[in-house]
């Protein structure tokens, strides 16, 4: 069966692709098959990152494809053992339609209320549509300090969802990574790469079980 893995959020420039990338990268480092979808047609950013990686040989490969719909990845779904979805902004049908497929959902957040709020509205959202709350997760992305962190932890919990243990701090060096077509486990910094990967490793636990 395959694993599918949604990254969405309603805002832009959260981290959904930056997340994405990096999960379709261990998968691929892992030796599973895996797709990234970039339903993002109109900014086209994890195609255009991929040509970058192309260029740059960057190993391992993996397939990234843009695709109009959920609908339409999700018929290439069968022959991968993972797909990842990596979300548009500003589009209530495509989140939908993500988190009725998807068996993890993953909404990237920063720290501030002004993220923060329109998140967890999301997620009520997908509750309401009949999306199981066990299915819907968020990864504290670009945070700053660990004070930061733990407050933002608590608005979650208090708003009654998960957050991945651990965050990504907001640095250059996961930008300057993505520019080279690398992804965040993949900067010049191992204790960078190893912040990242240690998230990655919990959504890969959580969808085990
Ligand atoms: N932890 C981080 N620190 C610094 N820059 C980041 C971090 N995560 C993402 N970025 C940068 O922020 C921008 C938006 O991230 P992206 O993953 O494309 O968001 P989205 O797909 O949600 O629009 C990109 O330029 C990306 O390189
Ligand atoms: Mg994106």
């Amino acid at each position: 069966m395959t694993t599918i893995i949604g990254l969405i959020s309603q805002k832009g420039g959260v981290g959904k692709s930056t997340l994405a990338r990096a999960l379709a990268r261990e998968a691929a480092a892992g030796g599973l098959r895996v797709k990234l979808a970039d339903l993002d047609t109109q900014q086209g950013t994890s195609t255009n990152w991929h040509r970058r990686r192309l260029e740059a040989g960057v190993e391992p490969a993996f397939s990234v494809e843009a695709f109009k719909t959920a609908a339409q990845a999700l018929r290439i779904a069968p022959d991968f053992d993972v797909l990842v979805l990596d979300g548009p902004a500003r589009a209530s049908a495509a989140t939908l339609e993500i988190g009725r497929q998807a068996s993890l959902v993953v909404q990237p957040t920063g720290a501030s209320v002004d993220d923060l709020h329109p998140a967890v509205l999301t997620f009520h959202e997908l509750v309401r549509e009949g999306v199981p709350r066990a299915h819907l997760v968020f990864a504290l992305c670009k945070i700053g300090t660990d004070a930061e962190e733990g407050e933002a932890r608590a608005y979650i919990a208090q708003a009654g969802f998960d957050a991945l243990a651990g965050f990504i701090p907001e640095r250059p060096a996961y930008r300057q990574a993505q520019n080279l077509g690398l992804t965040i486990t993949e900067t010049r910094f191992p204790q960078l790469n190893r912040r990242a990967d240690e998230l990655l490793q919990n959504v890969v636990d959580r969808i085990n079980g």
